[in-house]
């Protein structure tokens, strides 16, 4: 019984503090906002004034330049390995599945790099620029604002099975992209926030056709798609062809950042099956659209929330990885 008692008491003790000496390695507790104050003190506002005139010029590369962070940090975590191009035996991530035609800004990280590169030579991430520029673009948006926790390094590696197989697809079921946020150290909470970026942005006519059309292998329509929206999509997403032509992600409102996205959901317009699946096929998750329909408030504090903590997904620190000098390779 004492002995039992020794035992309990052992094991509440290593549960209340393992999460502090584990932090560092599985949350990045090395990250910090003021890592650059020293080393590059105006490094936070050449990120912003390149997003903002690129946003200005553009005004989906905010959503863009959002989804290439959340692409990265699902891949070996938040290390930059999106941005690497093909070189001797390394396949570069922009090939996979998810990313193919598909992610794009790379040229504005590109700018941001150089202009880096001139005030301070090798000293900020192309990890940590791609962190930036994600806050950045969901402000400009019209989103909300978060301190961005910084000190990520770049990888030397990057893996295209990682990309097509960590990264949801749009016809995933519930459970996989579920399951997919779980094995980053997401929850159900974070993937309802973070879905909620697609207030913003487009698709390609290919990553919702099934829904169109077949979507049980039955040639039938998805029946949990409004069928009015579903006639007006299929005026430009045909059965076969077009399949590059874009579509809002939000037809409300496609280029600001708020809770409509939601509110869609509720009324089964949805453009992505990944999307309404959040309100057809899971308790929880419906409570949580409906949360975030009702307060945008709300909906902007979780996602500022879920950001910092996708932001800090197995990040490289301390002598780990490199700085990148070019972010599409390695140093040597
Ligand atoms: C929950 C699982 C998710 C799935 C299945 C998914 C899937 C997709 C797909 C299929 C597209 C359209 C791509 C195309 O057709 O070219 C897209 C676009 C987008 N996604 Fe997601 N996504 C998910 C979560 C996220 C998260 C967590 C974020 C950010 C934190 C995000 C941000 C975006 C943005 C901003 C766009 C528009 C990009 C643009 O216009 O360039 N998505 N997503
Ligand atoms: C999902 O889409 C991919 C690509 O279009 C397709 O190969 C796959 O069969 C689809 N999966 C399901 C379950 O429908
Ligand atoms: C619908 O999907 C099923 C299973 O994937 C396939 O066998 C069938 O040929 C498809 N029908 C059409 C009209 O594309």
């Amino acid at each position: 019984m004492a002995n039992s008692i020794i035992n309990l008491f052992f094991i509440i003790t290593l549960v209340a503090v393992a999460p502090l000496c584990f932090s560092h390695s599985t949350n990045g507790g090395y990250l910090y906002p003021q890592f650059y104050d020293r080393t590059c003190p105006q490094a936070q506002q050449i990120v912003k004034s390149i997003v903002a005139k690129a946003v200005a010029n553009d005004p989906r590369m905010a959503a863009s330049l959002l989804r290439l962070h959340f692409h990265d940090c699902f891949v070996k975590g938040c290390d930059a390995s999106i941005l690497l191009d093909s070189a001797g035996t390394l396949t570069s991530e922009k090939r996979s599945n998810p990313n193919r035609n598909s992610v794009r800004g790379f040229e504005v990280i590109d700018e941001i790099k150089s202009a880096l590169e001139r005030e301070c030579p090798q000293t900020v991430s192309c990890a940590d620029i791609l962190a930036v520029a994600a806050r950045d673009s969901t402000v400009l948006a019209g989103g909300p604002t978060w301190v961005v926790p910084l000190g990520r390094r770049d990888s030397k590696g990057a893996s295209l099975s990682g990309s097509n197989n960590n990264i949801p697809a749009p016809n995933n079921t519930f459970q996989t992209i579920l399951t997919k946020f779980k094995l980053q150290g997401l929850n159900i909470v974070d993937l309802v926030a973070l879905s909620g970026s697609h207030t913003i942005g487009k698709s390609r006519c290919v990553s919702f056709r099934q829904r169109l059309y077949n979507q049980t292998g039955k040639s039938r329509p998805d029946f949990t798609l409004d069928q009015s929206y579903a006639a007006q999509l299929r005026t430009r997403c045909p059965q076969s062809g077009g399949d590059q032509n874009l579509f809002p992600l939000d037809f409300v409102s496609p280029t600001t950042f708020d809770n409509t996205y939601f509110k869609n959901l509720l009324s089964f317009k949805g453009l992505l099956n990944s999307d309404q699946v959040l309100v057809t096929k899971n308790q929880e998750s419906l409570e949580l659209v409906k949360r975030y329909a009702e307060s945008n408030e709300l909906f902007f504090q979780q996602f500022a929330e879920s950001m910092v903590k996708m932001g800090n997904i197995s990040p490289l620190t301390g002598r780990r990885g490199e700085i990148r000098k070019n972010c599409r390779k390695m140093n040597s």
